[in-house]
């Protein structure tokens, strides 16, 4: 028998499917990955196996002997560790504090000694490099990673589950992970491994399992199979994934920042440090980096909602735009699709049609003077929910509050909204964060209709794939300065890499 057997695994919430008879084997020394859309039940088949939730029906077997886990203790108790999409480590406590946190075996007057010299010897044993008396607060997000997986092999772990553990890390990062997991898996180790990224899933994995819309849909040997299979098994329907592939026009400069800084009250040095950038029409200029490094700031530097203690000049085609206001901006043609869709684009509790106003409700035809025009307002949200094939919930239709929508279609919402007719340059926030294949490929071909139409678009994104498949150009951001720019005929996922992780490649003069 295998070391992991779930069999047959249900579980529903509000009358549907999370899982629908569900099986899943994984043996010891493999590498397992599970891979299906948003909303597919990756995450909740890997709760009901770690005792977040119970399942309605179905078995699990694990080494050889029928389990039913009530809580997270139990299984790691048996031998199953997992590490969450959002860590669960104490920022205030150190390294070996938070390893050491909630382990039943430490005895009350903790021999620190000892205990120290184990978490060292593992860390040294499976390359997961960490400072044991560092605070967590001061580590980077790649760091903290570590510490949840040192914290699951100190409870003597035999399966260890990754729920998207590199939807955060940097290239860098992400290889020194999938070190770390074939050490693991060398001596006898299983992983699971939840994640988006086919190339991760192809070069690592022996073996996938592929959910879709709660249901197995099959178990593959990785060495037998491709991306374009796998991406068709999981969405039901061959997929065609865009890429940028036509010129652009050099000769027209849709956005241009010259010496752009922006600094914070009270601190010296600049968040953002001279940034001289264009983007030509018919352009995706692609900002690659790790988050934090100024991206967000110079998204809303760009877009008018930072304006006090910014430097330089931003133009848009012949507009001198510097110091006006995010309302201007937008009307002579500066969209904007920002990171945090829930906080900033959105207003969760109201329905589509109201969200579709967000930034035009002070014009013809939806309302003159004070009053609204209901009909108009209708047709406008009803138009936007067949273009852009919104799934609104049941009978709510155009009345569907926006919180109850996935993320994919808040997605959809916020894009239909933003890239109207009148946009002439697009400034695009991590637009496929959290959004499964298909809704991502719908993002991909909206972008690069702009682009066709002749607009300017600034993809910020921490997704190397998605930069590398749209840009024509692509930035690189390190510590608020724009690392190098590369052309996408020279740009390669190891010099990105790099410059992301602050080594300085030949600098170039930006364009
Ligand atoms: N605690 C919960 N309450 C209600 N619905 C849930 C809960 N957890 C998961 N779901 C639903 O179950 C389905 C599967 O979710 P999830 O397992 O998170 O998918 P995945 O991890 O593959 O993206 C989704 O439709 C989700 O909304
Ligand atoms: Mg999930």
């Amino acid at each position: 028998m295998a070391l992991l057997e779930m069999q047959d695994i249900s579980i529903s919430f509000f009358g549907s499917y999370a899982n629908e008879h569900v099986n899943l084997s994984v043996e010891a020394g493999e590498i397992h990955a599970l891979l299906g859309e948003n909303g597919a039940g990756k995450t909740t088949l890997m709760n009901i196996l770690y005792g977040i939730y119970r399942a309605e029906s179905g078995r699990i077997f694990w080494q050889g002997q029928e389990v039913d886990f009530r809580a997270p203790q139990e299984a790691i108790r048996a031998g199953i560790g997992m590490v969450h999409q959002h860590f669960s480590l104490v920022n205030a406590k150190t390294v070996l504090d938070n390893i050491l946190l909630g382990d039943e075996q430490v005895p009350f007057f903790l021999p620190r000694k000892k205990l120290r010299a184990r978490v060292l010897e593992l860390s040294e044993r499976y390359g997961l490099k960490v400072d044991p008396d560092a605070l967590v607060g001061d580590l980077s997000i790649g760091e903290k990673q570590r510490v949840e997986i040192l914290k699951a092999l100190y409870r003597d772990i035999r399966l260890l589950i990754l729920d998207e553990p590199t939807a955060v890390l940097t290239p860098g990062e992400t290889e020194q992970l999938f070190q770390v997991l074939k050490a693991l898996k060398e001596r006898g180790f299983a992983v699971i491994l939840i994640t988006h990224r086919m190339s991760e899933i192809m070069n690592n994995t022996d073996r996938i399992t592929v959910l879709r819309g709660g249901k197995c849909v099959g178990t593959l040997k990785t060495a037998e199979t491709d991306a374009a299979a796998l991406s068709a098994l999981m969405v039901g329907r061959e997929l065609e994934v865009p890429s940028n592939t036509a010129f652009c026009d050099d000769s027209k400069e849709m956005l241009s920042l010259d010496h752009v800084s922006v600094f914070r009250s009270g601190r010296k040095r600049a968040t953002i440090d001279d940034v001289t950038l264009s983007v030509h029409a018919g352009e995706i200029l692609g900002i690659a980096g790790v988050e934090g490094n100024g991206q967000k700031e110079l998204a809303e530097a760009i877009v008018g909602i930072r304006r006090r203690r910014v430097r330089g000049s931003i133009r848009v085609e012949d507009q001198d735009l510097t110091g006006t206001s995010v309302c201007v901006r937008a009307e002579r043609g500066m969209a904007y699709v920002p990171d945090d869709r829930q906080h900033d684009a959105l207003v969760p509790g109201m329905d589509i049609g109201e969200n579709l106003l967000l930034r035009q409700y002070n014009h013809v035809p939806f309302s003159s003077g004070r009053v609204f025009h209901k009909k108009a307002i209708r047709k406008n949200a009803q138009d936007a929910v067949d273009t852009y094939n919104i799934r609104t919930v049941g009978s709510l239709g155009i009345h569907s509050p926006v919180r109850m929508l996935s993320g994919g279609n808040q997605q959809k919402i916020v894009l239909a909204r933003e890239i109207t007719p009148g946009a002439r340059f697009i400034v695009a926030s991590q637009p496929t964060r959290g959004l499964d294949i298909s809704a991502s490929a719908f993002v991909h071909e909206k972008l690069l209709e702009q682009k066709r139409l002749g607009k300017g678009v600034l993809l910020i994104s921490a997704d190397l794939e998605e930069i590398l498949a749209l840009s024509d150009r692509i930035a690189v951001m390190y510590n608020g300065r724009i690392a190098g720019v590369l052309s996408r005929a020279e740009a390669t996922v190891e010099k990105i890499g790099l410059l992301m992780g602050g080594m300085t490649g030949e600098k170039e003069a930006v364009a």
